[in-house]
Formats: C-alpha cells, structure tokens, sequence
C-alpha cells in the first residue's frame, strides 16, 4: 500500500514537472515582443535615396483622377475651400508629359484642412511600378501649402525595398490650368532605406 503511494506520488511529481516545462516552453513561444538583430531581416547598411517624378492631379474632364468626396457646408463659401475632402489615383510619371513612362501612382486623399490659406493635408501612398521598385510603397503625411513654391512633406514610411523608410518629399507645381484646375506637380523625394 505504502509503496502504491509512493509510486503514485513520484509519477505525480513527473507529471507535474512535465507540464510544468510545457507550459514555460509555451509561454516563451508565445512571448510579445522579442530583440532581434537587424541581420535577421537582412538588414545591411542604410541607402539614400532620391526620386523624381512627375504628379498628375487631373480634376477635369470625363476621366478625372481626383474626385472630390466630401465637403462642409460652408465648404462653398469659404475661400480656401475649407472642409473638401478628394480621393486620388493619380498617375506618376517619368517626365511632366503624361504619356510618358509611368513609374507608379499617388493613391490617397486630400483635404483642405485651412481656413486661412490653401493648406491642403495629404495623407497618400506612392505605389511605384518601375523596374525593382514595382510593389513598393512610400507613405506621405503632411501639410501642402499650395500656393508656396515648394512644399515639403514627411515621408513616415514604406513597404517593401522602402521598408524602414524616413526622409521627406518636395513637391512644386509645374503646371495649373486654372481653366480645368489640372495640375502637374513635379516631386522629388528623399528617403533613407535599406
Ligand atoms: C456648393 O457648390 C456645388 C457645386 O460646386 C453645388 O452643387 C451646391 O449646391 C453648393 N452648395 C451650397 C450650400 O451652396
Ligand atoms: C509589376 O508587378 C505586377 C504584379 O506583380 C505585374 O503584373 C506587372 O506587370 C509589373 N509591372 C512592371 C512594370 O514590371
């Protein structure tokens, strides 16, 4: 009988040691976050990089790439047309022609975010389909001034070769039909990556 119990009692502390194990084991593969080195990812030395290409923001006509969404009531009344909000897919191109080579698209929104000047908020992916860069993503935040020769806007991210990315892109019109509000805004874009 003793023996039966001691027995008992020994398999019990094997059983629960396992499991105790098991569950340990469990716990660490389920951990939230854990150091990696950056080789893991095949991280290697930080790029710089520069872009430069061509925006078209076509409003007009019966293709338009820019369509306004949404608007305030007082988005009429007010000069800076505060309170419009547009989605866009515009065309980004390899030089100010459109129907030159198209190396990715502006796909977002923007809105008019002032009341005092035109101050656009840009909240946009540029989705590139050019040669290694097709399928990659840079991701834009930032204040347009639209009427300053150049604006600068943050670059907060990307996918892809562009993931990890910071830098910052400057934008400067190239053209405005003030006839149709067509504009072709010329880019260029700074970014460190890997
Ligand atoms: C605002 O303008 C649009 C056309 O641009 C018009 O259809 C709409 O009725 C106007 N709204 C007001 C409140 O004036
Ligand atoms: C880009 O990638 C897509 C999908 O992988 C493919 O269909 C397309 O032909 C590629 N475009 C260029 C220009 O390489």
């Amino acid at each position: 009988m003793a023996k039966t119990l001691h027995h008992l009692a020994s398999s019990f502390v094997i059983l629960s040691t396992v499991l105790s194990f098991l569950i340990v084991a469990d716990a660490k593969s389920q951990r939230f976050t854990t150091y990696l080195s950056p080789a893991t990812l095949g991280l290697k030395k930080e790029k710089l990089s520069h872009l430069h290409f061509y925006f078209h923001d076509i409003v007009s006509g019966k293709n338009p790439t820019a369509v306004q969404i949404a608007r305030a009531d007082m988005t009429n009344t007010s000069s800076t047309g505060f309170g419009m909000v547009a989605m866009i897919d515009d065309p980004l191109t390899m030089r100010p022609e459109l129907s030159s080579k198209l190396v990715g698209r502006a796909q977002g929104i923007y809105a008019s975010a002032s009341q005092n000047d035109l101050g656009l908020l840009m909240t946009m992916n540029f989705a590139f389909m050019e040669g290694k860069y097709n399928g990659s993503t840079l991701s834009v935040l930032g204040r347009n001034s639209v009427m300053s020769t150049v604006r600068e806007m943050p670059i907060v991210g990307g996918s892809g070769l562009f993931r990890f990315a910071r830098g910052y892109a400057q934008a400067s019109t190239h053209k405005f039909d003030i006839k149709t509000g067509d504009a072709v805004v010329e880019y260029n874009v700074y970014v460190f990556h890997y």
